[in-house]
């Protein structure tokens, strides 16, 4: 059932959150299609901006330029009416978590390294990952940031129980109980 134009216009505007590969993006476009609302996906505000590819910006000028790239595109898309996919490691910065617990929902996309693995091995835009060991860099990763997203997140998803259509659904039916609230 197509939703009620007031219903759209109450709901609240998520933020995805979650570890590279875990579909924040793809899922992102999917809410903005039932939603009406823009995806703005943070990786591609930087990218514009910096008119430079990320890895370019992170060959060029290191990983803390990215962050306060990063930092800046966040506070500058927070609060808009959109759908918000940041990059995942966007909770790095304490300024960052601050941000994001004052512009709730935020939505964890909860995958296991396991899962991200099989779905980004080789992909050549990911400098955090490149050149190593997938599944072990992820797994690192992982311990330092679960915590981190656990602490900014008011929805977690399991990622893997669902497919992309089922999590849409998820967590646009979360968005309507949170615009009746
Ligand atoms: C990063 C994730 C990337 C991108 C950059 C750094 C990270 O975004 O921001 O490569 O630190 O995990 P996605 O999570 O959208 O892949």
């Amino acid at each position: 059932m197509p939703m009620k134009k007031k219903t759209l216009r109450r709901l609240p505007h998520p933020v995805l959150i979650g570890l590279m590969g875990c579909g924040k993006s793809s899922i992102g476009r999917r809410l903005a299609k039932k939603t009406g609302m823009p995806l703005v996906d943070l990786d591609d505000v930087i990218v514009e901006e910096a008119g430079l590819s990320i890895p370019e910006i992170f060959a060029a000028h290191g990983e803390e330029y990215f962050r306060d790239l990063e930092g800046v595109a966040l506070a500058n898309h927070l609060g808009q009416r959109v759908i918000l996919a940041s990059g995942g490691g966007v909770v790095l910065r304490k300024t960052n978590r601050k941000l994001l617990k004052s512009h709730p929902p935020v939505i964890w996309l909860k995958a296991s390294p396991e899962f991200i693995a099989a779905r980004i091995a080789g992909d050549p835009n990911r400098p955090l990952i490149a050149g190593q060991d997938a599944l072990a860099r992820l797994t690192a990763l992982a311990e330092e940031r679960y915590p981190l997203y656990e602490e900014c997140a008011d929805l977690v998803i399991e990622r893997e129980s669902m497919d992309k259509d089922e999590i849409t659904e998820k967590i646009i039916k979360y968005l309507k109980k949170k615009a009746k609230a």
